[in-house]
């Protein structure tokens, strides 16, 4: 497949509630990050080769305050955070991405709030661009 998705409510989720509250979100759901700094969801990406991969966070941030996450793959940091910025209500999503080096087999992703404001709502990560055939495709 040209991409793979990774739902955040069928995520390993630390201090995050799944919600349906708020519209446009796919799945069955979405992460509603808990207010505080350090919360996090952590995906576990596939992928059949060694290689880098785009990973996309479809977010939600209905304030005006960036909700800014840590970004790592097996314990290690990307080279930025992401900033997860204004999407104008809590019903309009956007996507925010980051390339990334990934082992052949399994990969830990982790998303961390660094903020007391916690993280934005979180609704998947999709990743393209890694040679997986075992993956789900949803
Ligand atoms: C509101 C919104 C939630 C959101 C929260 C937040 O309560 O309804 O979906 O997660 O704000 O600020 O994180």
């Amino acid at each position: 497949a040209a991409f793979t998705d990774y739902q955040a409510e069928t995520a390993t989720i630390s201090q995050g509630t799944v919600a349906t509250n708020h519209t446009g979100y796919t799945g069955t759901g979405f992460v509603d990050y808990t207010n505080i700094a350090g919360s996090y969801v952590e995906f576990q990406v596939s992928a059949a080769a060694a290689g880098t991969a785009q990973l996309s966070f479809r977010y939600a941030n209905g304030t005006t305050i960036n909700r800014p996450m840590d970004i790592t793959v097996n314990g290690n940091s990307a080279a930025l955070d992401l900033t997860f910025g204004a999407t104008t209500n809590w019903d309009t999503w956007a996507d925010q991405s980051i390339s990334v080096a990934l082992n052949a087999g399994t990969n830990t992703v982790r998303a961390t709030a660094t903020t007391t404001n916690g993280g934005p709502n979180l609704d998947r990560l999709r990743v393209t661009g890694q040679t997986d055939s075992t993956a789900p495709s949803t």
